[in-house]
């Protein structure tokens, strides 16, 4: 527990902000973003290195502890090790940490361990080459290169990220489960959000976190690890018996009160502090800290005053624009 982080008005103490650093990705999951789509170019609506870092010392000094880079794709951004170096140096950051899908980290994973990030994760939807590129649009090769060069950086925890698609990867469940075992790393299973434009990629594919288990387990049990975690998401984590896996579920669609323990806001990429993943208000900060018309603190304050109660992923929500805008 963190006595020093501040609470939303349903109690809930809020020290969690994930930084999209760019909306750009050299991938094009099919989850994600449509073939050919190709992001907006980074322009001036996208905050600056030292705009990132003013938001990031204004969320420490009202109780922030922990920070992940995201995007889009966040090695796309050739200031990235700046950001990092200068979150990872600001005092009382507890945790910084990165997402990324990988194929891009080979060359810089020793230099972002160095300049501070703590804990990488890493999304893998398949371990079929042919698959993987199917889903992603990308290279296996790319992905195995950034993750072995992951894992011998030494980073503090590294964890995998696999979506859950219906149709499309229930016959990678255990076999991701084997290559974590293998590599004694957790992956956690992710129920697909609605949050793509694209309308064939959402209802069609979604996958329950109980079918995932029901596919991982082989009808056997998991051991629950009630105190396990590895992360500050939302993950609950089990030990499974087949390959011995630390296996977590992210059920954002079908864990009753999901919500009752978010403790995260968000930065989109291009400024605007958005309290909820599955809700479309935002406040922006970027024009505030331009003009100079309010402090980042105030506008912090105000975004966590506004935090909902809960998404609205099973009420009808429709997305107004893609998550790699949001910071995944
Ligand atoms: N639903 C669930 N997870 C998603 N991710 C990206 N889009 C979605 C979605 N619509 C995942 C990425 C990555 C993490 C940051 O979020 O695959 O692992
Ligand atoms: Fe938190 Fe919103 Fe995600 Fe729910 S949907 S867990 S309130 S960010």
């Amino acid at each position: 527990m963190n006595p020093s982080a501040p609470l939303d008005p349903f109690g809930r103490s809020i020290d969690y902000l994930r930084i999209s650093v760019t909306d750009q990705c050299n991938e094009r999951c099919l989850y994600c973003r449509p073939a050919g789509y190709r992001g907006w170019s980074a322009g001036p609506e996208h905050l600056t290195a030292s705009e990132i870092l003013q938001v990031a010392r204004a969320a420490v000094r009202i109780g922030f502890r922990h920070f992940r880079l995201t995007g889009g794709e966040p090695l796309l951004r050739p200031d990235l090790l700046q950001i990092a170096s200068g979150l990872s140096a600001l005092p009382g950051i507890e945790t910084l940490s990165l997402s990324t899908n990988g194929t891009r980290i080979a060359a810089v994973a020793e230099a972002l361990r160095q300049a501070g990030v703590h804990s990488v994760n890493l999304s893998l939807d398949a371990i079929q080459p042919d698959r993987y590129r199917q889903i992603t649009g990308g290279s296996w090769e790319e992905f195995w290169e950034g993750f072995q060069a992951v894992l011998r950086a030494g980073f503090k925890t590294v964890k995998l990220n696999c979506v859950l698609l219906r149709g499309v990867n229930e016959e990678e469940l255990r076999p991701l489960a084997h290559f974590a075992a293998e590599h004694q790393i957790p992956i956690r299973f992710i129920e697909l959000m609605p949050l793509s434009l694209l309308q064939e990629a959402r209802g069609d594919l979604f996958l329950s976190v109980s079918e995932a288990k029901e596919i991982i387990s082989g009808g056997q049990n998991l051991l629950p690890l009630p105190d396990h975690r590895p992360g500050h998401g939302p993950a609950r984590y089990f030990r499974d018996p087949h390959s011995g896996a630390v296996v977590g579920f992210i059920g954002a669609l079908t864990t009753p009160d999901f919500c009752g323990s978010c403790n995260k806001m968000r930065l989109t990429a291009d400024g605007k502090i958005r309290p909820c993943l599955g809700r479309h208000g935002e406040t922006d900060l970027r024009e505030a800290l331009r003009n100079h018309t309010q402090d980042a603190e105030e506008i912090l304050r105000q975004a966590l005053a506004n935090k909902p109660q809960d998404h609205e992923f099973t009420r009808g929500y429709e997305p107004a624009r893609p998550m790699t805008a949001l910071g995944g």
